[in-house]
C-alpha cells in the first residue's frame, strides 16, 4: 500500500528545538510517528515535545548535543531499546556565523564544521548500525542553499554545507546496498533563530555591515523569491516526510530544493 502514514514508525530529529526542526517535528508527529525532539538545549527539545503531546500526538524530549559522539551512541541505544529500531532519521542541529571571509577565524571554522558536518556523520553511522540488520530506514540532512554555492558572507557554514552535500551522497552510496535511502533538502530561507547565538542572524548581520535597515533588507530578499514568501519549518517537513515515505523508495542522493523557485541548480 502507498501511504504517508507513519503510525508505528520512530522519528529521530537532531535540532528539533529550533525553527525548521520544530517545523519537521510537527509534520512527522501529525503523520502518526512518535518524534523523538534532540537538541543542545533542554528547554526547547522540552517545549517542542510537550507541544505536540498536548496536540495528543507522540513525542519524547532528548537533550543532545551533536558534536558528542558518546551522547550520540547512547541516545540510539535507548532508542532501540525502548522501541526496537529507528525508522527516520533527520540531521537539523546547526549553526550559522555570518562575517565577511577575512574576519572569520580558525576557531569559528572549526566550530561549524564540527556542528554542521562531522556530528551528521557521527549520527548517520550511530543510527545506520541498527538500520542496515533491518534493511530498512531512511535518513534526511537539512543542507543549504549554501551546499551550492558560496558566499563571503559565510563562507564557512557554506564549507559545512558543501561539504554536507559530499556526505549524504556518499553515505547514500553505502546505504543504497542496504535498502537504505539518503536525501538532503537545501531550504531557502526561513526565518528562524539560525545564528542569533553566534552573533547575529544572517539579515542582522548583513544590515550591520551595509548600513540598510533589517526590515528593508529582509523586504528585498523576500522579493526575489517567485513565490514571493520566506520558506516554514513544515514546507521542510513535508518534503522529509514525502522523502521518508514509500513514495520517495526509488529516490537516493539526491538534494531538493525548497526555497520558492529561488535557486534553479
Ligand atoms: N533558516 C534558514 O533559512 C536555513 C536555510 C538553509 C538551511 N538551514 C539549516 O537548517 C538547520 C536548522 O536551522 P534553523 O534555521 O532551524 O536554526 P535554529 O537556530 O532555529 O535551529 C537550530 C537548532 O539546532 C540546535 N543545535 C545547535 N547546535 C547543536 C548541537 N551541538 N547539538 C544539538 N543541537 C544543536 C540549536 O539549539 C537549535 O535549536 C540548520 O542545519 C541550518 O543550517 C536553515
Amino acid at each position: 500500500m502507498i501511504t504517508l502514514d507513519m503510525t508505528g514508525k520512530v522519528t529521530l530529529i537532531t535540532g528539533a528545538g529550533g525553527g525548521i526542526g520544530g517545523g519537521i517535528a510537527n509534520v512527522f508527529a501529525q503523520a502518526g510517528a512518535k518524534v523523538y525532539t534532540a537538541d543542545l538545549e533542554r528547554e526547547v527539545a522540552q517545549a517542542k515535545a510537550d507541544q505536540l503531546q498536548k496536540e495528543g500526538l507522540l513525542a519524547e524530549a532528548v537533550e543532545l548535543d551533536v558534536t558528542r559522539k558518546a551522547q550520540i551512541d547512547a541516545l540510539v541505544e535507548r532508542i532501540v531499546k525502548t522501541d526496537g529500531k529507528i525508522d527516520h532519521l533527520i540531521n537539523c542541529a546547526g549553526i550559522m556565523i555570518s562575517k565577511p571571509y577575512m574576519e572569520t577565524t580558525d576557531d569559528e571554522f572549526r566550530q561549524i564544521l564540527e556542528v554542521n558536518l562531522i556530528s551528521v556523520h557521527n549520527c548517520c553511522q550511530a543510527v545506520l548500525t541498527q538500520m542496515i540488520p533491518r534493511r530498512e530506514g531512511k535518513i534526511v540532512n537539512i543542507l543549504s542553499a549554501s551546499s551550492r554555492m558560496g558566499s563571503d558572507f559565510y563562507s564557512h557554514y557554506s564549507s559545512s554545507k558543501f561539504g554536507l552535500m559530499g556526505l549524504t551522497q556518499s553515505i547514500g552510496l553505502a546505504a543504497a546496498r542496504h535498502n537504505i535511502n539518503v536525501n538532503g533538502i537545501c531550504p531557502g530561507i526561513v526565518v528562524t533563530q539560525l545564528g542569533e547565538k553566534q552573533g547575529g542572524g544572517l539579515v542582522q548581520q548583513m544590515a550591520r555591515y551595509s548600513g540598510k535597515p533589517e526590515e528593508l533588507l529582509q523586504e528585498n530578499i523576500r522579493k526575489s523569491i517567485p513565490l514571493r514568501r520566506f520558506q516554514s519549518g513544515e514546507d521542510i517537513g513535508y518534503t522529509a516526510l514525502f522523502l521518508c515515505s514509500d513514495l520517495a523508495a526509488n529516490i537516493t542522493c539526491q538534494a531538493i530544493n525548497v526555497c520558492g523557485g529561488m535557486r534553479m541548480n
